[in-house]
């Protein structure tokens, strides 16, 4: 039984009501947190986007018919409530904003029940997220849900505040555009009026942007949507939102600059973080040799030492086959660590088998100065020592080696580098370290493709001294790319871009495409080339992220209104679903995959 809130107007949020108002009438709407009836009395936590404020219904206050209703009230009764400010009669509530008041309510409308939810609508709430995915809309209800998404349109704003100042203008580019197979999977979307042809969805708005370069609007900003059809984490959705941008007549200190300044007022408008600029600078090179990654977590140390001087001509032939192929032998220090069971060892072991190692070595330094070692009986004591010596192994360290082509002993001991300092708490969730990875390697060498691929994509500008190794030694050659990192994470990434036909020619060539190919898929953008293109460079920002790692969410799942899980479906849509047949009759599509069951 609805009521209506004819005559009734809103005139405070829950929590905008203050001890300042007392003795004054308000009203406040919003759904029931929790009622307790003490017989003659009935407190009701009222709860709005804004937060909580208790209400108390007494028969004398608001009549038998008002008071009949109160006690009915359950969990999400949605209502509206008229009523005098009064400071609390009971016991302050210091873990409100409200705590000091309370409503002494006069008047009572139910707007609409609500059944028992499935899940209590709470801070925290330790439901699996299975239910409450399918239930977003009671989930969206919960206090940190609304702050996180509060919060994310606030550094919307702060964000497009501050670009509008500094000359950006908010173009939109297209959702539905031509597939251009370079980079992630596209999602596509046939045509009906040209069956058999098909639309993607922007992996990002990156040409589009190239073009309007191209068109003189010189600085450019969108929140974009992007959709990637790749593999699901906790730090990626196959739609997901980048602050995008692109900029003329500059080179990367005027991209850095920009960047810097935006992220030093949107993280103090945000939550109150002092940025000290400039931020660090690293190149990619020192952060795999330092951390084995290109988006380090320099939070804390537990470097990556290359020990392969050190062990070359040892004894123990898992290191000195991997240096005579080309690799390396690298280790990390695990301070205080050398009494680790050997339970938590072979986990470690395994941690490692994941990321692709053949095994771990290990070398434990005992207090009294001797060693325990998986390789011991494959080196002399000298050997050891040398090694431990090489590594700064104290009493009590415990040393951990990879050893394998770098590729792979990078990967291996920058993630166990990353899941010891989890395991052992080794930083401060509180700290933010910013950090830009500059000098990326401009391809990357594809096994799978047997070819090379962009690292960044086909528009990044190689760096001028490198130029000359495009031919001969391609692999060699280093990207004007950058990426901004915050706590191991890649916040955003950007690049100068190729603006010479010749170079962007030379770069097609090498990813394996042919004339004829690069003509077919971005000839739009070569053609746009030739008619006075300005020297451009931009950067894209993982907005889900960012709002992530302001809000120490540990997931995007938690800043985003709709997610989807990890294998792409919304579970309250129960998106992707089957069509009718004539939505594919008319797109002329017939569909070719067996049904799992059948
Ligand atoms: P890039 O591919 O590095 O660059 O993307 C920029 C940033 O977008 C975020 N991001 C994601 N966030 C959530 N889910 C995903 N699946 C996902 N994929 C990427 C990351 C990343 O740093 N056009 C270029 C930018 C440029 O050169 O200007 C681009 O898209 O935080
Ligand atoms: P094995 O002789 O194969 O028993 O290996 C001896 C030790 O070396 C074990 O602790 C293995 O885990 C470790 N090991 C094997 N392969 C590698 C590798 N590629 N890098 C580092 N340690 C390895």
């Amino acid at each position: 039984m609805a009521e209506s809130m004819k005559g009734l107007k809103r005139t405070h949020r829950c929590t905008e009501v203050a001890k300042e108002q007392t003795g004054q009438t308000v009203t406040v709407m919003g759904w029931v947190q929790k009622s307790r009836n003490k017989g003659g009395i009935i407190f009701v936590d009222l709860r709005d986007r804004s937060g909580i404020l208790q209400l108390i219904f007494e028969e004398a206050d608001c009549g038998a018919e008002n008071f009949g209703k109160a006690e009915r009230l359950r969990s999400e009764f949605c209502v509206a409530v008229v009523g005098t400010v009064e400071e609390r009669s009971g016991a302050v509530n210091t873990n409100l904003k409200t705590g000091e008041i309370e409503i002494r309510a006069k008047e009572l409308r139910i707007l609409s029940e609500a059944q028992t939810p499935p899940f209590p609508v709470e801070e925290n709430s330790k439901t699996r997220d299975e239910l409450r995915l399918k239930y977003r809309f009671l989930d969206l209800r919960r206090p940190d849900i609304q702050r996180n998404l509060i919060l994310r349109s606030q550094v919307a704003a702060s964000v497009r505040a501050f670009l509008v100042e500094e000359g950006f203008l908010e173009i939109e580019t297209p959702m539905l555009m031509k597939s251009t197979p370079e980079g992630a999977r596209d999602y596509l979307v046939p045509s009906r009026v040209h069956p058999g042809s098909f639309y993607a969805l922007p992996q990002s708005p990156q040409l589009f942007k190239q073009l309007l370069m191209c068109s003189g609007y010189d600085r450019y900003f969108q929140l974009a949507r992007c959709f990637r059809d790749e593999d699901l984490r906790a730090d990626r959705q196959p739609e997901f939102t980048q602050i995008d941008m692109e900029l003329s007549f500059v080179d990367i200190d005027d991209v850095i600059d920009v960047n810097e300044r935006l992220l030093k007022k949107v993280f103090k408008e945000a939550i109150g973080l002092d940025i000290l600029l400039p931020i660090q600078r690293m190149t990619w090179q020192e952060a795999m040799d330092r951390f084995g990654s290109d988006k380090p977590d320099t939070r804390f140390g537990m470097e990556l030492k290359d020990v392969s001087q050190t062990v070359a001509g040892c004894g123990f032939g898992v290191f000195t086959s991997a240096l005579e192929n080309g690799g390396s032998v690298r280790g990390i220090n695990a301070k205080g660590q050398a009494a680790m069971p050997r339970k938590k060892i072979d986990a470690l072991v395994e941690f490692a088998k994941g990321f692709g190692a053949k095994g771990l070595a290990y070398l434990a330094v005992q207090e009294d100065g001797s060693f325990k070692s998986s390789f011991a009986k494959f080196m002399k004591e000298e050997e050891l020592s040398a090694l431990a010596e090489a590594m700064e192994g104290q009493p009590g360290d415990l040393l951990l080696f990879a050893a394998d082509k770098n590729k792979v002993v990078w990967d291996v001991l920058g993630n166990l580098r990353l899941e010891i300092a989890r395991k052992l708490e080794l930083f401060d969730k509180n700290q933010f370290n910013f950090l830009w990875i500059t000098e990326f390697p401009l391809l990357e060498w594809s096994e799978e493709q047997n070819r090379f691929v962009a690292m960044h994509h086909p528009f990044t500008m190689p760096m001028e001294e490198d130029l000359d190794k495009l031919d001969a030694n391609p692999g060699a050659v280093r990207a004007k790319a950058y990426d901004i990192v915050l706590n191991g994470t890649e916040l955003g990434g950007g690049s100068v871009r190729i603006f010479q036909n010749d170079i962007q020619e030379k770069m097609f060539e090498v990813l394996g495409f042919t004339k004829e190919q690069a003509r077919e898929q971005f000839g739009f953008l070569l053609e746009a080339f030739k008619y006075g293109v300005p020297p451009h460079a931009g950067l894209a920002y993982g907005f889900d992220r960012l709002i992530m790692l302001m809000t120490g969410a540990d997931s995007i799942r938690e800043v985003i209104a709709f997610p989807k899980v990890k294998d792409a479906s919304d579970l309250m849509t129960n998106a992707p679903d089957t069509v009718d047949d004539r939505q594919l009759e008319e797109l002329g599509i017939r569909i070719g995959v067996a049904k799992e069951e059948e």
